[in-house]
């Protein structure tokens, strides 16, 4: 949602914020700009449209910088355009860059309206420049400035500016939207995502709400929120430069749906051993906290809030423990009732989400036991905020639909399940068959990637339709919500989950040859009267396409049947979302919509 990066150097820039705003482009990928000190004036350059787009405005405008700005945006306010685009600028002397919403925009726009600024985009952001400016006209400096904004703006940024007059130094500002600084050698930089800087240091400050800060590039300062000089520790953060590159693939999903065995390898690396799940992997204490434990709530978005509803399965099943689960933009807004010893679980892959970090602040003033989150990323907002974490490590996720990260979450929400179950002491057996079962997940994953000659077939007959229905039943309902969105996602055909025995209460009116209906039906207790709904879709002429273990219990006259790998039944919801996924992925190659950056969406929402 936006990325953001900064560098106050000693060499030429122009090609470094390039290369960082690529590695962001998953943020948002409308528009594209870049603010740099040249030898007599900021060169200013925005392009409507992806990166590329302006790395071809850099190519023939050729300006030479060391110290800049530079942003790729989602809209918010205002539409995508070059007026709309960042950086926005005061005057030609205050340049900015920002991620994120402010709330008081229209009062503060008047405001500096009466004083004589005139605005010439549509967004909230251009404000800030002319604020800046209008503390510069009153002598302040641009940290200075920077410090007195921070008592004006109300929402969440993450601002990096320059000022025309000072040519070496940048100014930075932070209120929950992610930034972080990042150390060279005789040169600094800042940038919404470690990613974007990940061939340039591993050495990171990670700025906190209220923080601003001022680099030049042999200096760093900081100052809290209360304005007070401050320090914030170094921390090291590796990143491989080849999880920002597609490699042999040809797009992110791609790659990430085939690194899934490997993710899950290492989500369970160092968290088993033996016939258990290992103590305290979720922080220190964590087990004498499970003990307590007596009900869940869970807040999420999106495919994290699908893991959500398949763990409140297992947490039910396995460890004893009901769970109320909401969607992080719906949770705090219905007066949500804490029953004591309630455990808040949030899930996030990025940690930046707003509504699901809105939902972890507004828990913490409520009485819960303690919160817990399941996040990807180590420096997000989500992990350092929340009591206990379990991070997924499934390597950074770049393509926009969310596949790694899913499966990755599932495999911690089982680890987590299998904890609290430890905690209290239930189900030892049935622990010590899930861990070995756990341990098999990589290969069996593995073995369905193999199935993509067979879905590429299916997805050639649902890429002519319009519209498509996913069924599931009991823990497979979420795994065909998860499936439907992420067809009707990157391939824009509008796409409907239902629990198979809802069929005949109203939808079953939508079946007719046009209608593809996709069904996960591993053989278990309800796989019977699954069939009983399948039929149903038969019988009016349906197409449909079913993934099972269990062919000789019905026979097709439309569609197909893929005969899934054998597993633990508790984990077949990991194991049957891989060939939604390639589904999904299949089908809009074949419609050839923009597969790692669908329209209207970016990753990363960090707008509520
Ligand atoms: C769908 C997808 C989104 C995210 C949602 C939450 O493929 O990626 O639905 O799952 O925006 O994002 P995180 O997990 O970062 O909180």
């Amino acid at each position: 949602m936006c990325g953001i990066i900064a560098a106050s150097t000693e060499r030429s820039i122009g090609k470094l914020l390039i290369q960082g705003l690529y590695k962001m482009e998953y943020r948002g990928y409308d528009s594209a700009g870049i603010a740099m000190h040249t030898e007599n004036k900021v060169a200013h350059l925005r392009a409507l449209g992806k990166v590329k787009l302006l790395e071809d405005l850099m190519i023939n405008e050729k300006p030479k910088g060391k110290v800049g700005i530079a942003h790729t945006r989602w809209a918010t306010h205002g539409e995508p355009s070059e007026v709309n685009a960042h950086p926005h600028q005061s005057n030609e002397r205050i340049f900015i860059v920002h991620n994120g919403i402010i709330e008081n925009y229209l009062e503060l726009k008047d405001e500096l309206a009466s004083k004589g600024y005139a605005f010439t985009s549509k967004t909230d952001s251009e404000l800030i420049a002319h604020l800046l400016d209008s503390y510069l006209e009153e002598g302040s400096s641009l940290l200075k400035a920077t410090k007195q904004l921070k008592d004006k703006l109300q929402g969440a940024y993450a601002i990096a500016a320059l000022d025309h007059s000072d040519p070496n130094t940048l100014v930075l500002a932070r209120n929950r939207s992610p930034l972080l600084i990042g150390l060279g050698e005789d040169e600094n930089f800042a940038a919404s995502d470690p990613l974007a800087l990940a061939d340039l240091t591993n050495k990171f400050l990670i700025l906190e709400d209220g923080d601003v800060a001022k680099i030049s590039p042999n200096n760093v300062e900081i100052f809290d929120k209360n304005n007070k000089a401050c320090k914030r520790d170094i921390q090291i953060i590796d990143i491989k430069s080849e999880a920002a590159s597609k490699g042999d693939y040809k797009h992110f999903m791609e790659k990430e749906i085939y690194e899934q065995p490997n993710a899950i390898l290492n989500t369970l690396d160092g968290r088993v051993g033996g016939d258990d799940v290992l103590e305290n992997i979720f922080g220190e204490g964590s087990n004498n906290l499970f003990a307590k434990v007596k009900r869940i709530q869970i807040a999420a978005c999106g495919t994290s809030l699908h893991a959500g509803r398949v763990a409140a399965n297992w947490f039910s099943a396995i460890a004893g423990l009901p769970t109320q689960i909401d969607y992080a933009s719906e949770y705090r807004y219905k007066n949500p009732y804490v029953d004591k010893n309630t455990l808040l679980v949030t899930i996030s892959q990025s940690g930046e989400t707003a509504d699901t970090l809105a939902a972890l602040r507004y828990a913490k003033d409520q009485k819960y036991l303690a919160s817990l989150a399941i996040c990807n990323v180590p420096t997000s907002s989500l992990a350092r905020e929340s009591d206990f974490l379990l991070l997924t490590n499934a390597g950074p996720e770049i393509g926009v639909a969310s596949t790694k990260a899913f499966t990755t979450q599932l495999i911690a929400l089982m680890l987590l399940t299998l904890s609290l179950a430890k905690a209290s002491g239930t189900n030892p057996k049935l622990r010590s068959r899930v861990i070995q079962a756990l341990r098999q997940m990589p290969d069996i994953v593995e073995k369905s990637l193999e199935l993509k000659g067979d879905i590429v077939d299916i997805a050639s007959e649902i890429a002519q339709q319009d519209n498509a229905l996913f069924l599931g039943r009991g823990m497979f309902y979420p795994i065909a919500k998860e499936g439907a969105l992420k067809l009707k996602e990157i391939s824009y055909i509008h796409a409907e989950a239902y629990p198979a025995g809802e069929l005949k209460h109203g939808p079953l009116a939508l079946i007719d040859e046009r209608m593809p209906v996709v069904a996960i039906a591993p053989e278990h207790e309800l796989a019977e009267k699954l069939v009983s709904n399948l039929e149903e879709v038969k019988a009016r002429g349906g197409a449909l396409y079913v993934f099972g273990n269990a062919k000789e219990k019905l026979s097709l006259e439309r569609g197909k049947y893929i005969s899934m790998p054998e597993c633990d039944f508790l984990l077949t919801p990991i194991l049957y979302t891989i060939p939604l996924q390639i589904l999904s992925y299949e089908v809009a190659l074949i419609r050839g919509t923009d597969i790692d950056q669908p329209r209207n969406l970016a990753k990363s929402v960090t707008v509520e």
